[in-house]
Parts: structure tokens; C-alpha cells; sequence
């Protein structure tokens, strides 16, 4: 019995000595570089998504091939006709600089299988299947480059063209023409593509996957179980190794997964979840978070999209974004020419302007001590409070539980002190004699 005891205890701690040391080598630790990519990239707030591929030929958004069950071999006909004689890289930069926008994520390679980058491990790239013949990603990497932009590739881990891809995920069921090859040769596949993105392009913000959310098992209305191995432990500590800066994101609607650098959130602020398959309140990290959203109601070009947002839902949504402590990913998709469709150009300007006055108040801060909620958020800079209101008949701003220590409030344009309480009914701040903007009236707090 003794001896038992004795080899037990021995057991136990050897169990726990080892996977303790085991646990700890697996844990990814973020390097220095990727820290300080991490601060760059929530004090930038800010950053234009763009998606572009050869079904902008068919102004339907990027899931045409799936939609309208197009062929394999009716959709390899597509490239043969993208020719963006307009793309301008140099006029899409001045656009995003013009907007306030800090950084660029762009779909290298979208759920079509469609490369829009000088691929060698497939020809089926916009190098070698297009009459265009020019790697687009690599112009716009120079342009970047040159003018103080960070740019992130969007990669999918879904495809509807390649064999390989196989077990096929839910979607993509009526595209005829897809064959059974093998997983692993899949995995190799997305590898060798991925390394050609972290090396031919000079230094990039990072990695931004999507279609995880393909190969899991789906009731209509919940996710259940994950049904292949992405290898994420290896994909993401090869993008690591290759550049320790780059930051991973994972459009995965679940919470962070070791090795990933950022958390994203589709078409809702963080922890809302309204689209009912987002990432619920208690899956949200503690890296750095981004929020993407569309200009209209599509991502890639659509030609009949008229939902294009107002100037005033779209600053509301980045200020909102910023009061959640978040970035906005603020999508437009190209027209197959390579022009931004002029309306969205419009829109993103007025965005610009307002940030030449008001990005103080967005850039550089981190979420307030005041919950967003339809009629005001804040937004925090060391010891100034920034409470945006976005409802202009407002007359008295109630919050519940406030800042406990305000040194003084004021109204920002016309520098006036506010009376204010703040007791333990909350804090109570008369709105009512301001001259109030009809998108945004700022209001500083200053704590003690
Ligand atoms: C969804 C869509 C995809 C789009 C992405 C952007 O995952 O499937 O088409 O690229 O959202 O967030």
C-alpha cells in the first residue's frame, strides 16, 4: 500500500511537473515587435477593407459562384475577361489617407480559389489566368509602403475550386465540378501560398483568415462541432516565425484561439451579436479588437447594392466602434475596372473630414468608463473622457454609474463649462441649452 502511495505521488508529480513545462511551450508568447504591432494597430482605429476578385465582373458580392451556382467550369472563365485597366494603387492609398483610414486589409485569395496575387504553387492567379497579368497586391504593397500605410492580407481558408478542399464544409453544395482530393495537400497548399505573402511583400500589418466556420456542423441555427484539423498551431507559428510583427486574426465567430494577435467581429460591435452567428459577449479577449462592417449591404462589388449608409451611421459606427474599445474595418468593393464606386468615395471623404476635427477623440484612445449605448459614447485618453453625443434631443445625459471622480465637463465647441451632479443617483449632466450638431456634439470630461 505503501509503495503504492509512493509511486502515486510520484506519478502526480511528474504529471504536473511535466505538463505544466509542456502547457507553457505550447502557449504562444507575442514578441516584442507583435506587442508593439498590437499598440500601432488599436491606436490607429481605423483601416478600409477591400474586397476584390474576378466575380467583381459579375457585380453580385463575392459569393456568386455559391449563389447563383456557377460551375467550376463556368466560373475559370471569369478571369479571362478582368482587366482593371483603371486600378490606380496610388489613387486608392490617397483615398484611404483622405478618409483618416491608417491601414488596408485586402482579399489575397478569396472563397472563389481565385489568387488576386503572383502565385507559384497555382496558376490559378491573376498573374497568370488574367489578360490584366499583374500581381495587383504587389503594386499595392509598394504604394503602402511608400506612403506610411499598413497593409493586412485577407485569406481564405475556404475554397470552392480546389479538390483538395475536401471534406467539402456546408457551403458551396450546388457548385458543380469539385473532386475529393486530400486535406493534407490542402493544408500544404494554403502553407506554401501563405509564405509567399509573408515573403514577396515586404513587411505586413498581418494575416486576416476567414470560412473556418465552413467545416463545422451547423443545425440552421447553432455551430457544433469542428469537423477538420486547419493546423493553426503550425500555419500561425509559421506566419509568426517568418514575420514575429505580423498580426493573426480569425474570422472564426468563436473566441481567440492561442497564437492569434487580434479578434474580429462581423457586422456587430463586439459582444452584440445580432446577426445571431457572431462571438457572444463571453468569447471576447483581451487582444486587440476590430469590428468590420460594409459601406453598403455587400462586400464585393455589387452593382444593384443601393444600401449605401449615410455619412452620419457611418461616423456613428466608427465612434461606437472606438466607445467598445474597438477598430472599424470599413469595407468598399472595387468595381471590376478598378475603380471605388464614386457614392463610396463620397462617403469616405466626409469620414475624413469629420476625423481632421474630431480624431483626436478616436485615434489613440481606448474605450471610456461610459457604456455605448444609442444616444452617447465615450472614449478615454489618460485622464480625459471623451462622451460623444450622438443624439442631438438630448436634453439632460443620465449615466447610472458614471466616473466617481470629475474634476470638470465642458462642451467642447463652444468651450463652455457644464453644470453637472454626481452623487450616488449617477451622474447627471445638463445638455439642454447646447447648440448641438446634428451627428456628433463632443463633451470633455476631466477626471481627478
Ligand atoms: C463573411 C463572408 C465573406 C466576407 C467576410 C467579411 O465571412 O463569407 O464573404 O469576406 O464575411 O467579413
Amino acid at each position: 500500500m505503501k509503495t503504492l502511495n509512493f509511486f502515486n505521488k510520484l506519478f502526480l508529480i511528474f504529471y504536473f511537473c511535466t505538463s505544466g513545462l509542456f502547457s507553457q511551450a505550447h502557449k504562444y508568447q507575442p514578441s516584442p515587435e507583435n506587442l508593439e504591432a498590437r499598440t500601432w494597430f488599436q491606436n490607429a482605429r481605423f483601416g478600409m477593407f477591400i474586397h476584390w476578385g474576378v466575380y467583381s465582373v459579375l457585380g453580385d458580392g463575392e459569393w456568386v459562384m455559391n449563389n447563383q451556382n456557377i460551375s467550376i467550369e463556368e466560373y475559370e472563365k471569369l478571369p479571362s475577361f478582368f482587366n482593371p485597366i483603371d486600378f490606380n494603387p496610388s489613387e486608392w492609398v490617397s483615398l484611404v489617407k483622405a478618409s483618416g483610414m491608417k491601414y488596408i486589409t485586402i482579399t489575397s485569395r478569396h472563397h472563389d480559389g481565385f489568387s488576386m496575387f503572383d502565385s507559384k504553387v497555382t496558376d490559378y492567379d491573376i498573374v497568370d489566368k488574367t489578360p490584366y497579368g499583374k500581381d495587383v497586391l504587389k503594386a499595392l504593397a509598394e504604394e503602402c509602403r511608400k506612403e506610411g500605410i499598413k497593409l493586412f492580407f485577407y485569406y481564405s481558408l475556404l475554397d470552392w475550386n480546389r479538390d483538395d478542399y475536401f471534406p467539402r464544409g456546408r457551403t458551396g453544395e450546388g457548385i458543380q465540378g469539385r473532386g475529393e482530393g486530400k486535406w493534407d495537400d490542402y493544408i500544404d497548399f494554403m502553407k506554401a501560398q501563405l509564405k509567399e505573402l509573408l515573403t514577396n511583400y515586404g513587411e505586413i500589418g498581418g494575416i486576416w483568415f476567414d470560412g473556418h466556420w465552413d467545416q463545422k456542423e451547423w443545425d440552421g441555427k447553432h455551430f457544433g462541432k469542428e469537423k477538420v484539423n486547419w493546423n493553426y498551431e503550425e500555419i500561425y507559428g509559421m506566419i509568426h516565425e517568418l514575420q514575429p510583427q505580423a498580426l493573426i486574426g480569425n474570422n472564426h465567430h468563436i473566441g481567440v484561439i492561442d497564437g492569434e494577435d487580434f479578434q474580429m467581429f462581423e457586422k456587430d460591435l463586439p459582444g452584440k451579436n445580432t446577426t445571431g452567428w457572431g462571438t457572444a459577449l463571453d468569447q471576447i479577449g483581451s487582444v486587440p479588437l476590430e469590428v468590420c462592417e460594409t459601406i453598403n449591404g455587400s462586400w464585393g462589388f455589387n452593382l444593384q447594392d443601393r444600401k449605401h449608409k449615410t455619412d452620419k451611421e457611418l461616423i456613428h459606427y466608427l465612434i461606437k466602434a472606438a466607445g467598445y474599445g474597438s477598430n472599424l474595418l470599413l469595407n468598399v468593393g472595387p468595381m471590376p475596372n478598378g475603380k471605388i464606386q464614386p457614392e463610396h468615395q463620397k462617403s469616405l471623404k466626409s469620414i475624413g473630414t469629420w476625423l481632421k476635427d474630431n480624431g483626436f477623440t478616436i485615434y489613440g484612445t481606448r474605450k471610456g468608463p461610459i457604456p455605448p449605448n444609442e444616444d452617447f459614447v465615450s472614449t478615454q485618453k489618460g485622464k480625459t473622457v471623451y462622451l460623444h453625443l450622438l443624439n442631438p434631443d438630448l436634453n439632460i445625459i443620465h449615466i447610472e454609474n458614471g466616473p466617481v471622480k470629475i474634476k470638470s465637463i465642458k462642451h467642447v465647441d463652444s468651450q463652455k463649462n457644464l453644470s453637472f451632479r454626481n452623487d450616488k443617483f449617477g451622474l447627471v449632466i445638463d445638455v439642454s441649452n447646447l447648440l448641438k450638431d446634428p451627428i456628433h456634439t463632443l463633451i470633455e470630461i476631466i477626471l481627478k
